[in-house]
């Protein structure tokens, strides 16, 4: 094993939390780890929407939180997204300064766009779906630029160093083939969501849930981990992962219809097509479920405008043989955000000393049960800055022993029963036999090939989802399909794997 020490923090992940943390640690000397090259294997990147923020003259910061709590089903911290909304027009105009090259008006302005559950169209765009691979561009080329910064690629994090006292003291990852320890002063991990453990996903799928996993056996608090966003309208061409049809669309007039031709959204919620995404995506799953399928239809409200208004759609739509000018789109719900994760306060602090986390493996709570579109940019923007200055600020460990807490890999073929077993028994309409059923096979994974990170990260929806006996925002249990009482969920790998805690199923 290589030793190698890192007198300032080490960031896992490169996406626009990673980066961000990253740029705003200054002076603090910064190691990034990355498996991917810059700008890919990261959720950031493939962002259509943009960025939700309070711009316009029409629309104030508090209009923007007070939507995001209410997207969220009574779980959202409301302090955490007020400083999120007061954040947001300063977030898109930094961006902008970096180069992101955002959608104006005649005026000048930032062109926004209308998504679904929020109040006012506050989503600055880039060439209409073109924003999350704009906006890393920008900010990849800042990275390269700022000298308190190293990248390094082809590393892939297979576990922390953790102190006797629990203090996170460095990683160990595999660089190139090679297994290394790393010390640091502190640790971020922006590692991104869990799409990697569904079947259908929108996000890379490499994306399984290693830094969540780890920290959670590490012993750190992990919050909500039953809240899981499925994007209603995936492209249904075969493809793994699934390209998204942004929502931007509907925002534009788009309708959904099913193979009979019948708009159906009306008959589902009174907002029809702008509905709360999760409201949107079980009614998809309905429409698919009873066999006549569901179809986005923007000949109309597009139209011959796809190419220049839509270019990523558009052209994912041709690769499936099908032209969305002339056509519909075959669309259905697919794993798109992790709204839980290792539990943090608004400066990506965890509750194990020298930790922090930031982005979608993180959960400062400001997503609630559902987040509202666009918002995860920005969280990953101004949570991901916040995270770098204090874990720079942290104070040095003192020296002393470390021990590797490690994960497993988990076999190809295990990976690929487990992605088939959350889409069926986690996804979209869950109820207690089949959560059951998927922790019967979690169980019987780790005692064959060891535990991984991934099967951590698995353990932490389905237990998580099974003890929360109702439905609320992107958790919806057919057995429990009311809401009780909101609490948000803080739980360990402890409590999750100890069968006599109140997690055994009913
Ligand atoms: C979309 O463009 O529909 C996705 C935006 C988001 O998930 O925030």
């Amino acid at each position: 094993m290589e030793r190698l020490r890192h007198d300032g923090v080490v960031v896992v992940g490169a996406g626009l939390a990673g980066l961000s943390a990253a740029l705003s640690a200054a002076p603090a000397r910064v190691l990034v780890l990355t498996d991917a090259p810059l700008s890919h294997g990261c959720s950031s990147a493939w962002a259509q929407g943009g960025v939700a923020a309070a711009l316009g003259a029409d629309d104030a910061p508090a209009l923007h939180a007070a939507d995001t709590v209410t997207a969220g089903a009574g779980l959202v911290v409301a302090d955490v997204a007020r400083l999120l909304a007061e954040d947001g027009p300063a977030a898109v105009r930094h961006l902008a300064a970096l180069g992101a090259p955002f959608d104006r008006t005649p005026d000048g302005s930032f062109a926004q766009s209308l998504e679904a559950a929020h109040s006012r169209a506050r989503v600055a765009r880039v060439k209409g779906d073109q924003a999350g691979r704009a906006i890393m561009e920008a900010v990849v080329v800042a990275v390269l630029a700022a000298r308190h910064i190293e990248v390094r690629t082809g590393a892939h994090l297979t576990g922390l160093l953790q102190g006797a006292d629990g203090r996170v003291r460095g990683v160990v990852a595999r660089i190139k083939g090679r297994s290394v320890e790393i010390t640091a002063r502190s640790v971020i991990l922006a590692t991104g969501g869990i799409g990697g453990l569904y079947a259908v996903t929108t996000t890379p799928a490499e994306l399984q849930g290693e830094g969540l996993g780890l920290a959670a056996m590490a012993g750190a608090v992990i919050a909500d981990p039953e809240f899981v966003q499925f994007h209603p309208t995936a492209i249904d061409i075969g493809r793994d992962p699934a390209p998204l049809a942004t929502e931007a669309l509907r925002g534009e007039g788009a309708t959904l219809v099913n193979g009979d031709g019948e708009r159906f959204m009306a008959a589902y919620h009174v907002d029809a097509e702008m509905a709360p995404r999760d409201v949107v995506a079980r009614a998809i799953h309905a429409e698919r479920e009873a066999g006549r399928g569901a179809f986005l239809d923007a000949r109309a409200a597009v139209g011959a405008h796809f190419p220049d208004e839509f270019p990523a759609v558009f052209a994912a739509c041709l690769g499936g043989g099908i032209d969305p000018r002339t056509q519909l789109i075959p669309v259905a719900p697919a794993c798109h955000y992790h709204m839980g994760g290792i539990a943090t306060d608004s400066d990506g602090r965890t509750s194990l000393p020298g930790l922090y986390a930031a982005g979608e493996c993180a959960s400062t709570g400001v997503h609630g049960a559902n987040r509202l579109a666009s918002n995860s940019l920005l969280e990953a923007a101004v949570f991901g800055a916040r995270a770098g200055r204090a874990a720079a600020a942290a104070e040095a460990p003192v020296t002393g022993a470390t021990e590797p807490v490690m994960a497993a890999d988990l076999a190809p073929g295990d990976l690929q029963t487990l992605r088939q077993a959350m889409s069926r028994d986690a996804g979209v309409i869950r109820d207690a036999a089949g959560l059951q059923r998927l922790l019967d096979l979690i169980d019987q994974l780790e005692i064959a090939g060891g535990r991984s990170a991934p099967l951590v990260a698995a353990r932490l929806v389905a237990a998580c989802a099974m003890n929360r006996r109702e439905s609320r925002g992107g958790h919806y249990r057919t057995d429990f399909p009311e809401h009780a009482t909101a609490e948000r969920t803080f739980v360990t790998l402890d409590q999750v794997t100890h069968p006599n805690l109140k997690f055994a199923a009913e």
